[in-house]
């Protein structure tokens, strides 16, 4: 049986986890979900990847400040003792310091949520110290950026040459530098991964990255087979429950076809 988490951690406890016990997360958007996961997950990524496996979207770059308070407001109700953080969606942060203030302050304020991630490595090192400075744990993430997609040429692995490798490395350094609670490392080179968990003082949590890292997150409608569009190398099914629901779609249909539900047991002032 897994070792599950006894009470809730806070950044603060997640951060203390470096070189510990890994860290167990998952990115998800909705009440249900988080009840199901919590008991098994250190903390709750609420991810702007909602927009593409909830809404589905192209990319994560039509996802509002809104739609996230919303989400995360349901993540909080179906998981009211874990840590939950929540993605800034492109275009709430980039412009300055006190913009990112204001967006995080919405989401904390409105949602009870404990902290934010933000994309981005030096050049977000400044707004990641303005943030931590006014009492906002503040998740880092680099690596792929799903949401500079259009200049990153796509979903692919980075670091895979050396001036890429050594500026996601730089990036990973100013972030912890600039006070950044834990790190997310996606879509890079195994080895860099590894470099990076090494060097850096906050525990970095692996989405294609490394089991070296000191934590992994999966969006968990792809850990459960539910997001069956495609499936990225990264990604391990550990259910695929895309196949049940289809099934149980296809009698649904057949048994209402055939007057066969509801059944007498499922209406109401039937006698026995
Ligand atoms: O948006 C998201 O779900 C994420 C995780 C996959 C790290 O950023």
């Amino acid at each position: 049986m897994a070792e599950t988490p006894s009470k809730r951690l806070m950044p603060s406890d997640i951060r203390a986890r470096k070189g510990k016990a890994p860290i167990v997360s998952l990115s998800l958007y909705t009440a249900p979900l988080a009840r199901l996961a919590a008991p098994y997950c250190d903390f709750l990524l609420v991810g702007d990847s909602v927009g593409m496996v909830l809404y589905g979207m192209d990319s994560t770059l039509g996802v509002t400040l809104q739609m996230m308070i919303d989400h995360a407001k349901a993540v909080r109700r179906g998981a009211p003792e874990s840590c939950v953080i929540v993605d800034l969606p492109f275009g709430t942060y980039e412009e300055s310091p006190e913009q990112a203030f204001r967006s995080a302050a919405r989401v904390m304020a409105e949602t009870g949520a404990h902290g934010v991630k933000i994309e981005g490595g030096s050049p977000m090192a400044a707004t990641v110290s303005f943030l931590a400075q006014r009492g906002i744990p503040v998740m880092g993430h680099i690596g792929l950026l799903p949401q500079s997609v259009n200049v990153a040429g796509g979903f692919r692995a980075h670091g895979r040459d050396t001036s890429e490798a050594s500026r996601i490395h730089d990036d990973a350094r100013a972030i912890a530098e600039a006070g950044a609670f834990s790190m997310v490392i996606e879509g890079v080179v195994e080895e860099l991964a590894v470099r990076i968990t090494r060097e850096v003082p906050v525990p970095t949590i692996g989405i294609g990255a490394s089991p070296a890292c000191d934590g992994q997150i999966l969006v968990a409608d792809d850990a459960i087979g539910l997001f069956s569009d495609f499936k990225p190398r990264f990604v391990k099914r550990f259910a695929e429950l895309a196949p049940g629901a289809d099934a149980a779609f296809a009698a649904y249909r057949q048994e209402v076809q055939a007057r066969s539900f509801p059944a007498m047991e499922h209406c109401f002032g039937v006698k026995k």
